[in-house]
């Protein structure tokens, strides 16, 4: 059964680790995630964008797919289906579609027009039962096709939202998504400090997990991050042992072309990356 991640994040930010989103993008991606936090006793986030949720044929596709998967592959761990970076339209289509988890990306708009629809969101999650992350200062690098420079957020502004009654708050901190340039400045945790001090118990999220070096992310846990979201770094998993399989060319023996074999050595690396996050944000034996 899909679980809200109020639950999981609250525990977390107490118990300073974090719990990873992974985001999916296909039934090999969900079972590789799923069966990792299984094996390592880990809640787990499973995070479906826009663009990812229209490739597996809408989110009604997905919920079923996600919430079946759990049962026939007795998936015991709490795991949440999470809309990542919604519009308010996504937003209701996830709500309907029996997602558990949605995230209401308003960072684009005035902070009025943020705090308003996140106001009615905020009702209507509270009602179903669902968490909500919001976001404040944009997250940097590619967001369906806009590139930011990852601006850093004003705590006063995360305060606002957070009072609205969010489960979970993302403050940019001048983390990006995808792969970090030679020229990154690296997190700020001034702004990462400033923003926990003004938001409390509020779990924080770092989104662009993706690269980050591993002390940067132990600091941003011990400064009230809960939730880290990973995307990348799975795809480049995938598609490096998938190219190694290709190029030695195992396709072209026996029945290696058969997509269960074929796909195998790309499951095999996303279940090490998602454990070596797992592993590096405390999250193992806390489910
Ligand atoms: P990366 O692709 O950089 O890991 O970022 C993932 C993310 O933040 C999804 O919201």
């Amino acid at each position: 059964m899909l679980v809200s991640a109020k639950e999981m994040l609250t525990k977390a930010k107490a118990g300073k680790y974090a719990v990873g989103q992974f985001n999916i993008n296909n039934l090999e991606w969900t079972k590789a995630i799923l069966l990792t936090a299984e094996e390592l006793k880990s809640p787990v986030i499973l995070g479906v964008s826009e663009g990812a949720g229209k490739y597996m044929c809408g989110f009604k596709t997905v919920a079923a797919m996600v919430s079946s998967m759990i049962e026939e592959l007795k998936i015991t761990v709490p795991v949440a289906l999470h809309l990542d970076h919604g519009s308010y339209e996504a937003c209701m289509k996830c709500v309907e579609a029996g997602f558990s988890s949605i995230m209401f990306d308003g960072s684009h708009y005035p902070i009025a027009e943020n705090v308003e629809k996140t106001t009615e969101l905020v009702a209507l999650c509270a009602e179903k039962n669902l968490s909500l992350e919001a976001e404040v200062g944009s997250i940097g690098g590619e967001e369906d096709g806009v590139v930011g420079m990852g601006e850093c957020a004003d705590p006063d502004e995360c305060k606002m939202i957070a009072d609205l009654g969010v489960t979970m708050l993302a403050a940019g901190i001048g983390n990006i998504h995808g792969k970090y340039p030679a020229n990154w400045q690296g997190l700020s945790f001034d702004t990462l400090a400033k923003v926990q001090e003004k938001t409390g118990e509020m779990p924080l999220v770092l989104h662009g997990g993706t690269g980050i070096p591993a002390d940067m992310i132990r600091r941003a846990i011990s400064l009230g991050v809960a939730k880290i979201n990973v995307n990348t770094e799975c795809q480049l998993a995938f598609a490096a042992a998938t190219r190694t399989y290709v190029e030695e060319g195992k396709d072209l023996v026996g029945k290696g072309f058969d997509p269960r074999k074929l796909l195998a050595p790309g499951v095999e690396a996303i279940k090490a990356t998602v454990r070596e996050k797992m592993e590096l944000f405390g999250s193992i034996g806390k489910a």
